[in-house]
């Protein structure tokens, strides 16, 4: 009973961390990608999955972006959100996006200490025109992320109690 409630609560809350992000045409996407916060980034790069082309959707590089490195169809629409990247905040913005911006979207982070990737974000996409799927569907659907982690939570501790309760009956 414990172990299948502890299960279910874990699943969820597995479930609920996937990243996806639905956003209509011309609108800005943010692709959000926490790093590790006390080490200095040497490179930062963002990768389309599908992309067939090496090219970088953004790549930063000894404390600058390289232009040269991204691919047609992102240049001069990404940015870092924090160009300070502060605490580790890689998170940038894909401005203006269209449809074909759907996809899987990879950040890898190298830092100066390891000189290997110590972090990963993946982040799914989605640019469509149904009317169902504008900012304010967004921030509910976050809202009911935060809802599901929180009814898991619940659960749990409910079932810890009835547990023990049983035992001590
Ligand atoms: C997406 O479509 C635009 C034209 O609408 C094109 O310029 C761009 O290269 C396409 N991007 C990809 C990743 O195929
Ligand atoms: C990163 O910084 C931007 C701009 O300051 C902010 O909007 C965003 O929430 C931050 N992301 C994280 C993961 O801290
Ligand atoms: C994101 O897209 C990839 C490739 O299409 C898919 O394998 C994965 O299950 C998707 N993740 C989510 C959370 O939808």
């Amino acid at each position: 009973m414990l172990s299948i409630a502890v299960f279910l609560s874990l699943l969820i809350i597995l479930v609920s961390g996937l990243k996806e992000l639905k956003v209509n045409p011309g609108q800005d996407a943010p692709l959000q990608c926490q790093g590790p916060r006390d080490a200095e980034i040497t490179l930062l790069e963002w990768n389309r999955a599908d992309l067939k082309s090496d090219d970088y959707v953004f790549m930063y590089r000894n404390q600058r972006p390289y232009e040269s490195y991204q691919h047609v169809s992102f240049k001069g629409r990404v940015d870092l959100m924090d160009p300070s990247m502060k605490d580790g905040n890689v998170s940038v913005t894909l401005r203006n996006v269209r449809i074909n911006d759907t996809g899987t979207y990879k950040c890898q982070i190298t830092t100066k200490e390891t000189e290997s990737v110590v972090h990963e974000c993946s982040i799914n996409l989605t640019v469509t025109t149904s009317d169902k799927h504008t900012k304010e569907s967004q921030t509910e659907s976050k809202d009911g992320g935060e809802r599901v982690k929180c009814l898991s939570v619940i659960i749990l501790v409910l079932s810890v109690f009835i547990v023990l309760i049983t035992d001590i009956m």
